[in-house]
This record gives C-alpha cells, structure tokens and sequence, in this order.
C-alpha cells in the first residue's frame, strides 16, 4: 500500500473522469442496442428503451467529436508518461519489482486509448438502419462488436492493474474533486504550456 495519499492533477481527473463516465454509458447503452436487436451470443431479460440506437449514437458520437481527442492529446502531451516507455516491454520481465507493473499499467493505459479509439472508428461505419432491418451481417457491425469485446476486457485490466499498484486510494485519487490551491482550472492552459516547454 502507498505511504502518502497519492494526488492527480486536476486537469488530467477532469479529462480521465468525463471520458470514462461518457465511455462507461456508451459501453452500457450498446449492450442494450445489442440486446434488444441481436442477442445471437447470448441476451438478458432487460427492458426495451425506445431510440436506445440514437441514445447509444449520441454518446459515441460526444467522444468522438469533443471528449476523446482532448484526453488524447493531453495524454499524448502532458501525460505521455504514464504511457507507454521504450523500455516498458523489456521491464515487462520485472513483475517481481514494482517497475515491472508500473510499465504493465503504461502499456494498458495506452491499450485504452487505442481500444475506444477501435470502437469509435468502427462506430461511425455502421448505419443507425441496419440492426432494426435485421441486418446483423455487415463486417463493419461484426468489427463494432468485436471492439466492445476488446474495449471491455482492456477496462478491467485498467482497473485491475490500478487497484493492484495503488489500491483504492490510487483508484479515489483519481476521480476525487478535491484539488490543490495551485492547481486550480484557472491554471490549466499554463500547465500545458509549460509542459510543452519542458518537453
Ligand atoms: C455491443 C456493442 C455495440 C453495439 C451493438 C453498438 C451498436 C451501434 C450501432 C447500431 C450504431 C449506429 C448508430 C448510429 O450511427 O447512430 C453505433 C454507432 C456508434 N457506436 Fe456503437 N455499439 C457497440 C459498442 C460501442 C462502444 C463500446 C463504443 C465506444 C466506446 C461505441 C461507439 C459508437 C460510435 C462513436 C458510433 C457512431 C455514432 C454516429 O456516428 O452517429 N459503440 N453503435
Ligand atoms: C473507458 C474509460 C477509460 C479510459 C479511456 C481510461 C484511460 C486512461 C489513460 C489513457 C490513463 C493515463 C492518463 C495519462 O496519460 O496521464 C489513465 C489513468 C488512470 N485510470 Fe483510466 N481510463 C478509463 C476508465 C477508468 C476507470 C473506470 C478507472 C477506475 C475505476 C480508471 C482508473 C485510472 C487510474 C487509477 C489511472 C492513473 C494511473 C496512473 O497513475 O498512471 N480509469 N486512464
């Protein structure tokens, strides 16, 4: 367990949390597309909510458009060290020692933002028509489900990893919405800057 309570930057849980909120129900609200329109590798006895295809678009749509390239860019930028190293694969060997999983834990950050990068690609290929025609053949559909598979299966790992680096306080510190005085969102745009200074 960590000594001290570990702090997040304020910018980087306000861009991590809106993502992953807007993520996780764009996650729930396509398993409800698929059990009311397809169902064929198992369905649940779950209501039926009307225009849950257009409710399920908008979400992706909010991701792709305004949420994820932010977080992307500023993992790319500010964040880029908790993601993946050159050496994180070589350290990958180490899991005796906590370097060992902390370059586990950058690879699957970075896995996230290719995984929900797959699922959004994929997304804007598949017309909102074909699933209520019962067109549930389209290769672009089978790529979309095969993206959920994957983007489900990363976000538990995430987790997992996190919980075992830094146990449930590394996991509140990141959706806490306490921040340092010094660290208000009145200093976010000179935290990039300068973070694009130093690089
Ligand atoms: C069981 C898994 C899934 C099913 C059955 C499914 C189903 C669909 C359908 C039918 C559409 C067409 C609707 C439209 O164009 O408005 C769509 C679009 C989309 N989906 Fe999914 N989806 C799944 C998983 C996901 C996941 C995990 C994400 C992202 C995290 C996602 C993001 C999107 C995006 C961005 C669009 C395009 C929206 C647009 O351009 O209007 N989907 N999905
Ligand atoms: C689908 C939604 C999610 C995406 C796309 C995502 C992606 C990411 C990325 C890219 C980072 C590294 C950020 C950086 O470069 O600075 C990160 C960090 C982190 N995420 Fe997520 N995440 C998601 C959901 C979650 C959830 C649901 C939890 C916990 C319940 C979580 C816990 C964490 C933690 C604890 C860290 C900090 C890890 C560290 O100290 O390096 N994430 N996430």
């Amino acid at each position: 367990m960590p000594q001290s309570k570990p702090y997040q930057p304020s910018l980087l849980r306000f861009l991590h949390g809106v993502n992953a909120l807007i993520a996780v129900l764009a996650i729930l609200t396509s398993f409800l597309v698929y059990n009311t329109y397809d169902g064929r590798f198992g369905q649940l006895p779950l209501p039926r909510i009307h225009d849950i295809i257009g409710i399920h678009g908008t979400f992706g749509k909010i991701l792709l458009l305004a949420l994820m390239p932010a977080f992307a860019l500023y993992s790319f930028h500010v964040g880029y060290q908790r993601l993946v190293q050159p050496d994180s694969f070589q350290k990958l060997t180490q899991l005796n020692k906590p370097i060992g999983w902390y370059s586990l834990q950058r690879i699957v950050n970075t896995l996230m933002l290719l995984a929900v990068t797959f699922s959004l690609t994929s997304g804007s290929m598949v017309k909102e028509e074909w699933l209520p025609a019962g067109e549930l053949n389209h290769i672009w559909y089978y790529l979309h489900l095969t993206g959920w598979v994957v983007l489900v299966s990363c976000l538990a790992l995430h987790v997992l990893i996190s919980a075992k680096i830094g146990g449930l306080p590394l996991i509140v510190s990141m959706f806490s919405l306490k921040y340092h005085s010094n660290d208000t969102p009145r200093t976010w745009f000179e935290q990039i800057r300068s973070s694009l200074r130093r690089k």
